[in-house]
């Protein structure tokens, strides 16, 4: 897909891999429609996009309400026309082990709350913005591409029952998607990015951080752009689908 004068929607994109992949997709000329909670950061993103000259509206939505999905993809047909791509990239953890135990005594176990808050967002956010971007990719009859982000943590990361069972789904989701909406002229796949040094891997305990990034290959942190450069690839590559892009300087969890 030649990315000029196309519209993308992003999620997630006030902040992290979804300000940078927004940010590269402005730079090559793509107008960009921002969906996030966070209305300052929101702002930041398509204050920065709208300097290459591009569009760039705002819509302040929680992806996990079913109702403001919709109002929020019906906003960006009437806004932009068609919808060409979709970065479904929004998400959250509630790290916590699934039982805490010291001495054969249980100190703590995982709070359903915070299974359900990952869950809502990380998978069934993912799901409705990727139904309703495909719905509206259909009826115009314009070429489309849904990149979903994944995760390393999909193959099991302590800590991380909630968050792995979420980016193991969209992995799964993605091929779904590819094989049924193939025969819209859309494609699907995702990214599996490593740990990278967003907000949200800066939330990390620092000790725990410290000995993650001594078990990468590269001993580093990978950056946002490094993700932004994965999805320009997907969507520009027609012939990407139903993949899983890895990008986590070689970590095996
Ligand atoms: N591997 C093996 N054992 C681990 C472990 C690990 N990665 N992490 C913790 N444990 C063990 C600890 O060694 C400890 O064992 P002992 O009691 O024998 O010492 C036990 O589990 C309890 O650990 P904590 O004291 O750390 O327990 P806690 O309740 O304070 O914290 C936790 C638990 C929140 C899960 C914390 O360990 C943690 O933050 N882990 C990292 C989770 C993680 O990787 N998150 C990634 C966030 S970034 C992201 O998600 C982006 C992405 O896509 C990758």
């Amino acid at each position: 897909m030649d990315l000029q004068g196309k519209t993308i929607a992003i999620t997630g994109a006030g902040r992290g891999l979804g300000r940078a992949t927004a940010l590269a997709l402005a730079e090559r000329g793509s107008n960009v429609a921002l969906v996030d909670l966070d209305a300052d950061s929101l702002g930041e993103t398509a204050r920065e996009c709208r300097q290459f000259g591009v569009n760039a509206n705002e819509y302040q939505a929680d992806i996990a309400q079913e109702s403001a999905v919709e109002t929020t993809f019906n906003a960006i047909a009437e806004d932009f026309g068609a919808l060409h791509g979709l970065i479904n990239n929004a998400g959250i953890t509630r790290d916590g082990l699934l039982v805490k135990a010291r001495e054969g005594k249980v100190q703590k176990k995982l709070p359903l709350s915070d299974w359900q808050a990952v869950i809502n967002v990380n998978l069934t956010g993912v799901f409705l913005c990727a139904r309703e971007a495909a719905a509206q990719m259909i009826e115009s009859g314009s070429e489309g591409v849904i990149v979903n982000i994944s995760s390393i943590s999909r193959h099991g990361n302590v800590g991380q029952s909630n968050y792995t069972a979420a980016k193991a789904g969209v992995a799964g989701m993605t091929v779904t998607w590819a094989r049924e909406l193939a025969r819209y002229g859309i494609r699907v796949a995702a990214i599996a990015p490593g740990f990278i040094n967003t907000p949200m891997v800066q939330s990390m305990r620092p000790e725990v951080l410290e000995k993650l990034v001594g078990s990468i290959p590269l001993r580093r942190l990978g950056n946002a752009e490094d993700i932004a450069g994965g999805v320009l690839f997907i969507l520009e590559n027609d012939y990407v689908n139903g993949r899983v892009l890895e990008i986590d300087g070689g970590l095996r969890l």
